[in-house]
C-alpha cells in the first residue's frame, strides 16, 4: 500500500519553515502564542517578497516595458490565488485593501452610508472586533442611521433567534464576525446569511480570525461581502482582501481617488476603472499581494484540513492545561470554536500575567483584544489570550501552563 503522506501533520517540519521561531527570548525558546493578533511569517514569503523587489520590482497596469509586464503579471496572479482560496466567482470580485479594517471601511463608505437613511439599521454582535464597529457608528452618525447589537450568552455564542428577530424592514445591513479574536466563537455564518438574505438584508462577514483557521467559500456561504487581513494568514502586513458580489461592487461608487481607479479624468468629470480597479487607487502594495500569494500557497502546501484538526486538539490540550490551574476561568466556551483562549486568573491583573509569562519567553496578549463590549459583556476588564497556529505543539502549551504556575507563585 502507498502511504499517505498528506496523513500525518509533522509539526517539526512546519516549524522549520518559520525561521523566527528558531530564535530566543529572554534567554529562552520562544513560545509564540499571540496568533490571532499576527502570525509568523513561512521562509517561503519571505522570499517570494524577496524575488520581486530584486527581480521584477515596477509598478503595475502602467508601463509597456518588461518589468512592468512581470510585476503586474505577479499582482494579478495574487489576485487568482486569493480567489481560489475563498471560492470567489471572479477576480472582479476581489480587491486588494491594507487590512480587514480598511475593507470594512470600504463597505461603511462606498455602501451603506449612500444607502443609509435616518431610522434604519446597521445589525452587528456583540462580539464584534472595534474595527467591525466603529466604521457602521461613523456611518451611522452621518445618516442618522442606528446600530443594534445582537446579543451573545454566557458562553460567548451568538444568539441566532435575536439575529432573526432584530432584523426587521429598517435594517440594510448585517455585519458580523465569523470569530471572535476575544473568545475564539466560531459564528454560524451560513445561517445567519441565511436569515438576512430571507428578509432581502445583504451581509458582510469580517473573516479576519476564521480565514486562517477554516476554509472559506463565499459562494457555498452566499455572503455579499467578506474581508481578510494578509498578516494573519502568514502573509505580511499592509495587504488585506474584501471579496464583494460583482452586482453590489458594480453599484457602488468608488471609496478613495486616485490614479489606477479611473477611465478617464477630465477637469469637468472622471469615469471609474472597471472592477476590482474601481477599488485600488494608487500603487497598490505589489509586494504584499505577491506575498500573500506565497502565503495562501504555503497554507495549502501544508493543508487547512490538516491544520484545522492539528488546532482543534491543541485548543482540546491547551483547555485542559488552563483548566488545572488553580483560579483560571476560561472566557469564550462556546461549542464551535477556534484555537483562542482567553482567560482570567483570580486576583491577578491580565497585565501583570502577559509580564511574568514573557520573562519564561511565552509571549501571549493581554488586554481588551480592541474588543471593549465583549470585555463588558463578560465583567472583566481585560483578559489573557493565548492563541494558536499551524506552528504550535503541546509543548508550547506546557511551556503556558510552567508558566501561568509562575504566576500562581508570584502572586501566593
Ligand atoms: C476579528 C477581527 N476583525 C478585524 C481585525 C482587524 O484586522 P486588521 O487590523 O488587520 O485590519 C482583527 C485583528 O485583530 C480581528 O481579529
Amino acid at each position: 500500500m502507498i502511504p499517505d503522506v498528506r496523513a500525518a501533520f509533522d509539526v517539526e517540519r512546519v516549524r522549520a519553515d518559520f525561521p523566527i521561531l528558531s530564535r530566543t527570548v529572554r534567554g529562552r525558546r520562544l513560545v509564540y502564542l499571540d496568533n490571532a493578533a499576527t502570525t509568523q511569517k513561512p521562509a517561503s514569503v519571505v522570499d517570494a517578497i524577496s524575488r520581486y523587489y530584486t527581480g521584477i520590482n515596477a509598478n503595475v497596469h502602467r508601463g509597456v516595458h518588461e518589468l512592468s509586464e512581470l510585476a503586474t503579471d505577479a499582482y494579478e496572479r495574487a489576485r487568482e490565488r486569493v480567489r481560489a482560496y475563498f471560492n470567489a466567482g471572479s477576480r472582479r470580485e476581489v480587491v486588494f485593501t491594507r487590512n480587514a479594517t480598511e475593507g470594512i471601511n470600504l463597505v461603511a463608505h462606498a455602501f451603506a452610508r449612500p444607502l443609509l437613511k435616518p431610522g434604519d439599521e446597521v445589525l452587528i454582535s456583540a462580539m464584534e472586533h472595534h474595527s467591525n464597529i466603529v466604521p457602521w457608528q461613523l456611518a451611522c452618525a452621518a445618516t442618522g442611521a442606528q446600530l443594534v447589537v445582537a446579543p451573545i450568552s454566557d458562553d460567548g455564542e451568538l444568539d441566532l433567534s435575536a439575529v432573526d428577530r432584530l432584523i426587521g424592514p429598517r435594517t440594510r445591513l448585517v455585519a458580523m464576525t465569523h470569530m471572535s479574536n476575544a473568545l475564539g466563537t466560531v459564528t454560524p455564518a451560513a445561517d445567519i446569511v441565511r436569515l438576512a438574505h430571507a428578509k432581502g438584508v445583504p451581509v458582510l462577514l469580517d473573516g479576519s480570525q476564521a480565514a486562517y483557521h477554516m476554509p472559506v467559500d463565499v459562494r457555498a456561504l452566499d455572503v455579499d461581502f467578506y474581508v481578510a487581513t494578509g498578516h494573519k494568514l502568514y502573509g505580511p502586513t499592509g495587504i488585506g482582501v474584501l471579496y464583494g458580489r460583482a452586482s453590489l461592487l458594480g453599484e457602488m461608487e468608488p471609496f478613495l481617488g486616485g490614479g489606477d481607479m479611473i477611465a478617464s479624468v477630465t477637469f469637468q468629470r472622471s469615469t471609474w476603472n472597471e472592477l476590482p480597479y474601481k477599488f485600488e487607487a494608487g500603487t497598490p502594495h505589489i509586494a504584499g499581494a505577491i506575498g500573500l500569494h506565497a502565503a495562501l500557497d504555503y497554507i495549502d502546501s501544508v493543508g487547512l484540513d490538516r491544520i484545522v484538526e492539528h488546532e482543534r486538539s491543541l485548543l482540546e490540550y491547551g483547555t485542559a492545561v488552563l483548566q488545572n490551574i488553580p483560579g483560571v476561568r476560561i472566557i469564550g466556551t462556546a461549542r464551535s470554536k477556534g484555537s483562542i483562549l482567553s482567560f482570567v486568573m483570580d486576583g491577578v491583573h491580565p497585565h501583570d500575567i502577559g509580564t511574568i509569562v514573557d520573562r519564561e519567553g511565552v509571549a501571549i496578549r493581554t488586554g481588551h483584544h480592541c474588543a471593549q463590549p465583549v470585555m463588558e459583556r463578560f465583567g472583566v476588564p481585560a483578559t489573557a489570550r493565548a492563541s494558536l497556529a499551524m506552528y504550535n505543539t503541546t509543548a508550547d502549551l506546557d511551556a503556558l501552563g510552567d508558566a501561568l504556575a509562575r504566576v500562581r507563585e508570584v502572586f501566593a
